[in-house]
């Protein structure tokens, strides 16, 4: 924390000498460039696009109205921008972005699925969610042409299983990937690429205010639980599943801040509206009680040094990316 405090010159300029800390500093956050496909579910061109298909399809709800992409728009950063998802009923919890899912372990706010693979199907068939059952599905699909031919061309022949929809889903969501944002050309080596109070912000986001604490490497997650101080009440997130833990009370998962300025509101809940509002919730310490993370505690940032913490976070939105919505197998 003392070194990278010593960093900062006045006005926000870099000291020369300082430059090796920062550029190791600044290593640690260099993309990766391979998405990791699982040994049982390797990538093929022919699961993806069958994938891509079904996850802008709305046949895959009850109603015919509402597609994976409904809520995760990938227009919005892959979520909808929403502060309770909004399925066959509003549910309790805003829509993760689905920014690189494929290096995510655990997946949902509290951890709950295993894989990619696994969390396919619960959406589809949850009454509250796109309600349909599966048997309905795979009926749908059967009839459509275009379907049987690409699970053919993805699968080889037989019939169309749970399966073989969770792995082409997966295999497409595993291509949904982060593009590069001003904050990877400046770790590539490009000064003008941030601004002077960014790269403070970058300071502080690393010492002082020890953001990375969690929000670690370069998709800014250490994809695991804790309690910051959001959920109160019966909103327990991962203690749920662990009900003996007194650390994993209230404790939901570090999300990505990777397009994090345009992916509001914040939080599972959707309950922080705004960056400012989440850096003040930070700035007090969350909430002092046994389940709140050691790593969380009153930080007394001045008034610049919240700003330099925004800007920051404003230099990971990654250029959009356009992304056509494919014709749909019929
Ligand atoms: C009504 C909005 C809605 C629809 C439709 C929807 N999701 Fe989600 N999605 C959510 C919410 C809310 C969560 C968080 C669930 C949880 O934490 O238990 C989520 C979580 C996920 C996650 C986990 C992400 C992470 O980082 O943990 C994946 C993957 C996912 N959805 C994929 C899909 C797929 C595939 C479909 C279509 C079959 C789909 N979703 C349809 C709202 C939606
Ligand atoms: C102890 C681990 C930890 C530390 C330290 C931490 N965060 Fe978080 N962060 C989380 C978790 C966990 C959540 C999600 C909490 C929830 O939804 O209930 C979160 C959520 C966020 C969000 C909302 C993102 C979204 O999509 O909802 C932002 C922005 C954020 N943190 C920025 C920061 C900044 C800036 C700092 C430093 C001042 C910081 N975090 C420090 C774990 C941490």
């Amino acid at each position: 924390m003392l070194v990278l405090t010593a960093l900062l010159g006045s006005g926000g300029v870099i000291f020369a000498a300082a430059d090796t800390s920062l550029q190791t500093l600044r290593k640690q956050y260099l993309r990766s460039a391979h998405i990791p496909y699982p040994p049982d579910d390797p990538y093929s061109q022919a699961k993806f696009t069958l994938g891509r298909s079904l996850f802008f399809d709305p046949i895959l709800s009850g109603s015919k109205i509402r597609s994976c992409s409904t809520c995760h728009n990938p227009a919005l950063s892959w979520a909808d921008g929403e502060r309770h998802a909004l399925g066959e009923k509003e549910l309790p919890l805003r829509t993760p972005t689905l920014l690189n899912v494929a290096w995510t372990p655990k997946l949902g706010w509290d951890g709950h699925f295993r894989d990619l693979e696994s969390v396919a199907t619960g959406p589809i068939t949850s009454p509250d969610n796109m309600n349909l059952p599966l048997a309905d599905l795979i009926r749908r699909l059967a009839a459509i042409p275009g379907y049987v031919r690409a699970f053919a061309a993805a699968f080889g022949r037989g019939d169309i299983t749970e399966q073989k929809i969770e792995q082409a889903l997966a295999t497409f969501e595993r291509s949904i990937t982060s593009s590069e944002a001003p904050f990877d050309r400046w770790i590539a080596g490009n000064e003008a690429a941030i601004s002077a109070a960014a790269k403070r912000g970058f300071i502080l986001f690393n010492g002082r205010a020890n953001c990375a604490a969690c929000h670690s490497g370069w998709t800014f997650t250490d994809a695991s639980f804790h309690d910051i101080g959001v959920a109160v009440d019966d909103d327990i997130g991962r203690g749920q599943l662990f009900p003996t833990s007194v650390k994993l009370r209230y404790a939901f998962k570090t999300p990505t801040l990777r397009d994090v300025a345009r992916r509001g509101p914040y939080m599972h809940n959707g309950s922080v509206a705004t960056l400012e509002e989440v850096i003040a919730l930070y700035d007090r310490g969350g909430i002092d009680r046994p389940s709140r993370d050691e790593q969380i505690r009153p930080l007394n940032l001045s008034q610049s040094e919240k700003s330099d913490l925004l800007a920051f976070l404003q230099t990971l939105n990654g250029t959009p990316k356009d992304f056509a919505v494919p014709v749909l197998p019929r």
